[in-house]
């Protein structure tokens, strides 16, 4: 079975047909830059002019970086202010005239890691975290997703997780990545106080490098690079979609 998937970040709007017997892309994915401002109506064009240069009919699941709730997206960290309180399933299922799942990000991606990638076998609580404009977070049991957790947005020293440990400092604020590393490990250990998964999984476009920088790392749990990298977004969105994972 196929269906399109579409991630929407920061810096790009990503999208292509998954197989979802394999977890894995049919061709080559597109990618535009996000349009700035990032407005839903602005958005919306983007995905359909991704969705048409594949000729795509049918399903389609769509990740967004914020809370999304039964279709309706309830905050936006880093995208524009003008997705909050809007029905994106089904303003976007109207657009598109195909039905549209929306999610988080990094649920979609923890979806996609637990059914094809890093967590495959894994039985326990997963964490995944995904590092890159801001820290997005899935929280899964026995394979099920616990949607719209927000770990990213927890206190830590005066500021938000997310302010302080983001994949984004390492390139914009040039801060080295070993004290960046080092930083996260002071996350990792505090959500692991909390939480105490079995086994992180280190997503986000800078989880590449993991091995460089992962013996910082000092959590009790496990912990391994992502493995379906910047397609864990695609492969998440398009396998909610299959399932009728609509968080909501
Ligand atoms: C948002 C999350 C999102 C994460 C990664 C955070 O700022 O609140 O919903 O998953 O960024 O994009």
């Amino acid at each position: 079975m196929q269906v399109f998937g579409i991630d929407i970040g920061g810096t790009g709007v990503k999208g292509a047909p998954v197989d979802l017997t394999t977890g894995t892309l049919v061709g080559k994915r597109t990618r535009i830059p996000t349009p700035q401002p990032s407005t839903p109506a602005a958005v919306t064009e983007t995905i359909a002019e991704i969705v048409a240069r594949h000729g795509w009919h049918g399903p389609i699941g769509v990740t967004v970086p914020g809370v999304v709730q039964n279709g309706i997206v309830e905050t936006a960290a880093n995208i524009d202010a003008g997705w909050v309180g809007l029905d994106a399933a089904a303003a976007l299922s109207d657009r598109l005239e195909m039905r549209v799942t929306v999610l988080n990000d990094a649920d979609a991606a923890g979806l996609a890691e637990a059914r094809f990638g890093a967590a495959r076998d894994e039985s326990g609580v997963v964490i995944l975290l995904t590092f890159g404009t801001g820290i997005g977070s899935a929280y899964l049991y026995e394979g099920r997703l616990i949607p719209n957790t927000e770990l990213g947005h927890l206190r830590f020293k005066g500021q938000k997780a997310e302010q302080y440990a983001a994949g984004r400092l390492v390139k914009r604020d040039e801060m080295e990545i070993d004290w960046w590393a080092e930083r996260v490990d002071e996350v990792l250990v505090y959500i692991e106080e909390l939480f105490w998964p079995d086994l992180f999984v280190f997503g986000g476009g800078i989880s590449k490098r993991f091995e460089t920088y992962s013996h910082h790392f000092s959590t009790r749990a496990r912990i391994v690079p992502a493995a379906l990298r910047n397609k864990a977004g695609i492969v998440g969105a398009a396998y909610a979609a299959s399932i009728g994972a609509e968080h909501g």
